[in-house]
């Protein structure tokens, strides 16, 4: 099989990049480790920046979005017993859109066979070849057949645990990595949210998250230590930790009810230095991790595709391989900023195994200057709300 640009990992990273690329006519073939009912289970965030809703716009996918989404003018942060509102609206003339990452998939997913995009589900071994040259090629098995996949480019968009970024030589590759002392208990119910915006909430024993994915669906999430057992656990339990840690009024609106997903996430911040080698870019999660805390991990998949779709574009359509050259550099420079806000916010809202006095101090003294200063409002909503591409 030949096409011009292998895509692997049909996560959102390779599904926009892959409609981006058939938009313009360009051929592309997706291979997938997972089966689609599997991509779709995986529960993620939920807050889209302008970069994100753009780009589906941009490829006509956006109705359920705009029909189903709930556009947001701010959020809020809570430190013990008082709301710190975030006027995203007021203060950058933006709006996030709060919309599942599982239904953006979804959208894009359903949409691929009208517009010919090939993805191959139940992709196994994959593995790269030739990356450094400009005929790189794929190796897979579909059911028992081993097949080859041959390329003008290879998009490595297969999450942080793929080969791709493994293909690139570890003489080349740099690390850059933070692993925190804690995880995030999610839940998901179909009871309405406590509250109309997000709350981030500091607590002395810990943080807590109030989300949402639709007026009669919530999603909430507790600190929790990086061993704890999920089992441990039970839904009173977890309602009774977010009535405490968000604070007597979220907790006055918050209607309980049996959970229809639980689970605990570790939180990383990592960064792979460069994000392209030879025929091989990297995007998404291949490439960065960054904590849930600002939700910047779809976004951020986002903006590497939109340099790469352009960079692509560009080369099939006027032979000008310069944008190609420039995709790492011009990538990174998003990443890195978006890598130091979810880790500030991390930083600000979550308690360390090892606080002290001092640092409860200065978290709750940077809280209290956030509730006062428009600058500090400012600097957080323009990033909350998504840097400019
Ligand atoms: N072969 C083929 N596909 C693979 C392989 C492999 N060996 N390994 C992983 N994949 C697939 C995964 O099954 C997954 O569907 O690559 C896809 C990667 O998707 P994501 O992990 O969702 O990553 P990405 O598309 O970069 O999206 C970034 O997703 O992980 C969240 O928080 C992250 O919101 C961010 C967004
Ligand atoms: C979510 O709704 O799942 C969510 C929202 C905001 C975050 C992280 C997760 O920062």
């Amino acid at each position: 099989m030949r096409t011009q640009v292998a895509i692997v990992g049909a996560g959102p990273a390779g599904l926009l990049l892959g409609h981006l690329l058939r938009a313009e006519g360009i051929d592309v073939v997706v291979l997938e480790r997972q089966s689609a009912d599997y991509v779709l289970s995986r529960i993620r965030a939920g807050v889209l920046e302008r970069v994100t809703t753009d780009l589906m716009t941009r490829l006509g996918l956006d109705a359920r979005m705009r029909a189903e989404g709930l556009p947001h003018d701010g959020f809020n942060l809570a430190d013990g017993d008082r709301l710190i509102h975030i006027d995203i609206a007021g203060l950058t003339g933006k709006q996030v859109m709060v919309y599942g990452q599982t239904e953006v998939t979804r959208d894009l997913m359903d949409a691929a066979p009208a517009r010919g995009l090939e993805i191959i589900y139940g992709a196994k071994d994959v593995a790269l070849h030739d990356i450094d040259g400009d005929a790189p090629w794929i190796s897979f098995t579909r059911g028992d057949k081993k097949e080859r996949l041959d390329a003008r480019f290879i998009a490595g968009c297969d999450g942080f645990h793929g080969p791709s970024r493994k293909a690139i030589p570890a003489s080349v590759g740099k690390v850059f990595e933070r692993v925190y002392p804690f995880g995030w208990l999610g839940i998901l119910a179909d009871v309405p949210p406590c509250n109309h915006e997000l709350i981030y909430a500091n607590h002395e024993r810990g943080f807590a998250l109030a989300s949402m994915r639709s007026a009669t669906r919530s999603r909430y999430y507790v600190q929790v230590p990086a061993d704890e057992k999920v089992e441990d656990w039970p839904d009173e339990r977890v309602w009774d930790e977010l009535a405490i840690r968000l604070g007597p009024d979220a907790a006055a609106h918050m209607v309980r009810g049996p959970s229809i997903e639980k689970s605990i996430a570790p939180l990383r911040s990592f960064v792979f230095e460069p994000m392209a080698y030879g025929s091989l870019f990297l995007a998404g999660d291949a490439a960065h991790i960054v904590p849930p805390t600002g939700a910047k991990g779809l976004n951020l998949a986002a903006s590497d595709v939109a340099y790469l779709s352009d960079a692509l574009i560009r080369f099939f359509r006027a032979n000008d391989g310069n944008d190609i050259g420039d995709y790492s550099r011009k990538a990174l420079a998003r990443v890195w900023k978006a890598e130091r806000f979810s880790w500030s916010l991390t930083s600000l809202m979550h308690r360390f195994p090892d606080t002290d006095a001092f640092d409860r101090a200065m978290q709750i003294a940077e809280l209290s200057y956030v509730a006062s200063s428009k600058a500090m409002q400012t600097a957080i909503a323009e990033n909350y709300a998504g840097l400019p591409l």
